[in-house]
Order: structure tokens, then C-alpha cells, then sequence
């Protein structure tokens, strides 16, 4: 485990926790970036060097994990590295906890993520530092749970949503696809595909603009 060389794509906040989950496991100058910021080419981030631009061809890694904070762009990647026929490894902090769960490639569960049984996190959705993800949750992919966010049981969330910064969902919501729920937001019923809740208890507040069309190009469970 410790000789695999390992990319994570992606220099920026998201990547540098992602780096220090990676490095429980993996020696650091084992672990390597990608960004497309010319300006982070040939850094080093406590042992682990930038070697340049995210590139279309990602062989000859024997573990890749994408750190893109934007759910949209971490989408795009995550659709490209599988075209690819890669998959990406999960990212969970020993600090985390997790029993009787189900977690897919490419996932991440930060600092003292909580994790309830029957759950299950779907491809390269992040669980911030410090969130709280019930019992029997469905988790789709590249949803972003921010930290601190508490879900009771049962919730859903869609493809792409973000959970902002401490906000709680009540047992048994279902939040759609692309949704956006604001820091501090009580969340009291579903809401809808692509809206933008806030307040407690929330209510929609907007459209999410930040839909990217070609979001529903591929369908890969
Ligand atoms: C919900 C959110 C995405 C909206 O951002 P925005 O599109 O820039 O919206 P605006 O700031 O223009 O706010 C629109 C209205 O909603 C209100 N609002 C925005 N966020 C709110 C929140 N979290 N709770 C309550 N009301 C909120 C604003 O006060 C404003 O009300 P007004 O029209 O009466 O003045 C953003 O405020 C938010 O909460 N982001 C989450 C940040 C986070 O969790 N980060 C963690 C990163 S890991």
C-alpha cells in the first residue's frame, strides 16, 4: 500500500485535505498532484510535488482520487477518468466513522465524518469535516455534505446537490439533484431538482444557475 504512487487531482483546499487523508496510508513523495493553475506546477505540499496540468491520459497511476471542490467540474472528471476505464480510490480519515455502510470509489469522508448504518455514499461525493450522515441515507454522486451538516435518517440527496456548512435535514427528505441548501438551513420537506433553499426553515431562494447542461450525459450507477 505504502509504494503505490498515488495522483490526486486538484492543488487546492479540497486536495490538500484530500492529500492528508492519502498520506495516512501512502508515503507522501508516493503521492503527486495535478491542477491546471501553471502557478502550482513543480510546488511540493509536505512531501508531495505538483507535476503539472490535469491531462486527458491518466495511465500509469496505481491510484487516483479527484479533489475538485466544485460538484459540477468533479462530475466532468469523474466521467472522464471512467471513460477512461479507471476508477478512483475513496479517501476515508481514520478519524471517521462508519460501520454497515456502503461506500463507492472516489468518495470522501473528511475529519470526524459520522456515517449510520444502512447508508450508503454513491462515487466521489465528499462528507466534510464534522458532518453527521444517519441511518440508511442515500448519498448520490458528487454531492458535497459540507461540515458540520447533520442529516437524520433516511434522507436522499441527488446527484451534484451541496449542503452547506452546518445545516440540518430532517429524517426522511428527499433534496434533488443539483439542489443547493444554505449554511444554517433547517430543512424541513423534499425540495426540488436544481432550487436553492435557504433559512430555517428553508425555502427556496433561487434557481441554481450553476447547472451545468451536460451534467445528465452519462448514466453510470
Ligand atoms: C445559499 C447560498 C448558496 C446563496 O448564495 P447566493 O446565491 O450568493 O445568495 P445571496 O447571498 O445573494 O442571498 C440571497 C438571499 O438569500 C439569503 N440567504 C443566503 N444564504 C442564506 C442562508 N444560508 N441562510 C439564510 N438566508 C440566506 C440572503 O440573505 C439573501 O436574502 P435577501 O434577498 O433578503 O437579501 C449561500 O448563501 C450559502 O449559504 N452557501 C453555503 C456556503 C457553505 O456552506 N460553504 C461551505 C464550504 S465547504
Amino acid at each position: 500500500m505504502k509504494d503505490e504512487r498515488i495522483v490526486i487531482l486538484g492543488m487546492g483546499g479540497h486536495g490538500k485535505v484530500a492529500h492528508d487523508i492519502l498520506c495516512q496510508k501512502h508515503y507522501p513523495d508516493h503521492v503527486f498532484f495535478l491542477d491546471n493553475d501553471v502557478d502550482k506546477w513543480n510546488q511540493c505540499y509536505h512531501g508531495s510535488r505538483c507535476l503539472g496540468a490535469i491531462k486527458e491520459n491518466l495511465s500509469g497511476w496505481d491510484g487516483l482520487f479527484i479533489a475538485i471542490g466544485d460538484n459540477v467540474v468533479r462530475w466532468h472528471l469523474m466521467n472522464m477518468v471512467e471513460k477512461q476505464g479507471y476508477f478512483c480510490q475513496v479517501a476515508i480519515d481514520e478519524s471517521s466513522m462508519s460501520t454497515r455502510c456502503i461506500i463507492h470509489q472516489g468518495a470522501m469522508l473528511a475529519k470526524g465524518a459520522i456515517l449510520g448504518v444502512g447508508s450508503v455514499v454513491r462515487r466521489c461525493a465528499i462528507l466534510n469535516s464534522g458532518c453527521i450522515v444517519d441511518h440508511e441515507c442515500d448519498i448520490g454522486r458528487c454531492v458535497h455534505i459540507a461540515p458540520g451538516a447533520k442529516l437524520a435518517g433516511g434522507v436522499k440527496v441527488g446527484d451534484r446537490a451541496f449542503v452547506g456548512l452546518g445545516a440540518n435535514i430532517i429524517q426522511g427528505v428527499t433534496i434533488g439533484p443539483d439542489a443547493v441548501i444554505g449554511a444554517g438551513s433547517v430543512v424541513l420537506k423534499d425540495v426540488p431538482q436544481g432550487e436553492v433553499w435557504a433559512g430555517v426553515p428553508a425555502r427556496k431562494i433561487k434557481e441554481n444557475e450553476c447547472i451545468n447542461v451536460e451534467t445528465n450525459t452519462a448514466d453510470i450507477s
